[in-house]
């Protein structure tokens, strides 16, 4: 795994837009999977931003995101389709028939997500995936315990993740319970998996992901087994990395082809 360390989240976002960039100039049309949660903000402000002043050309752009809440309209502000389209998908020139999210009204969800899976197959499957990281290890919303086998299915949160999304309903009460999110083995699929992660609160699980056993318990690390996934963390979130000085020399020394 190729561990970043920026010093800062906005110079790691920066870093990960500029990756997005090259492989969407590459292959315009690039199949990308997409996360919510306040960790890639940034990132989505910086590709915004080439698209304004550059032209990054998104037409032909695909997007899978990794999850939704179950029973949750898309038009509800707490939607993660409410959160892509503010946030993304409507300052950029997406084709709205290429953008896909699980449904969170979806009536049969095996089928739902059995579809999920056949339609990320039918685009190619996704060439770069962003991921953020629960503090309790989580990748979409693969909670500890999730088989590293799986696939787009329905998940029940953890009290932890509950209580993580709390801040942004107006009541506890409010937070679904439940998700359909991507399995770990289809974000493994991925041709390319990016992980940002920032602030002390991620230190924990970040040390995990990259330098623990790969175990269920902590679902990020499976991300041992991918071929090309790129962490870019911030100082904090790095903390409780042990190799930080390799990590660092690695990044020094990287050949120029390698860039980014
Ligand atoms: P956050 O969530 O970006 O809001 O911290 C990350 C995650 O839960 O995957």
């Amino acid at each position: 795994m190729e561990v970043i360390i920026a010093p800062s989240a906005g110079e790691a976002s920066a870093e990960a837009a500029r990756i997005a960039a090259t492989l969407i100039r590459a292959k315009p049309n690039a199949v990308l999977g997409l996360a919510t949660g306040s960790t890639p903000l940034e990132f989505y402000r910086q590709l915004i931003d080439m698209h304004a002043r550059h032209g990054l050309d998104f037409s032909r752009v695909t997007t899978f995101n990794l999850d939704e809440y179950v029973g949750v309209a898309p038009d509800h502000p707490q939607s993660y389709a409410c959160f892509m389209r503010a946030h993304f998908f409507s300052r950029v020139n997406i084709s709205p028939d290429r953008i896909h999210l699980p449904d969170g009204l979806a009536r049969d969800l095996p089928a739902h997500c059995a579809a999920y899976e056949a339609a990320i197959r039918e685009a190619g499957g996704i060439d770069l995936q962003l991921l953020g990281i629960g503090s309790d290890g989580h990748i979409g919303f693969n909670e500890p315990g999730s088989s590293l086998g799986s696939r787009t299915r329905l998940k029940t949160l953890t009290g932890q993740t509950v209580r993580d999304n709390a801040r942004f309903f107006a009541s506890p009460e409010e937070v679904p319970r439940h998700v359909i999110t991507m399995g770990v083995a289809t974000i493994l699929d991925a041709r390319r998996c990016m992980v940002l992660a920032f602030g002390e609160s991620k230190a924990q699980a970040v040390a995990g992901m990259v330098e623990g056993p790969v175990t269920a318990s902590l679902p990020a690390s499976a991300l041992q087994f991918h071929q090309r996934c790129t962490l870019l963390v911030d100082e904090a979130a790095a903390v409780q990395l042990k190799r930080v000085d390799y990590y660092r020399w690695v990044y020094a020394n990287k050949p120029d082809w390698q860039h980014p």
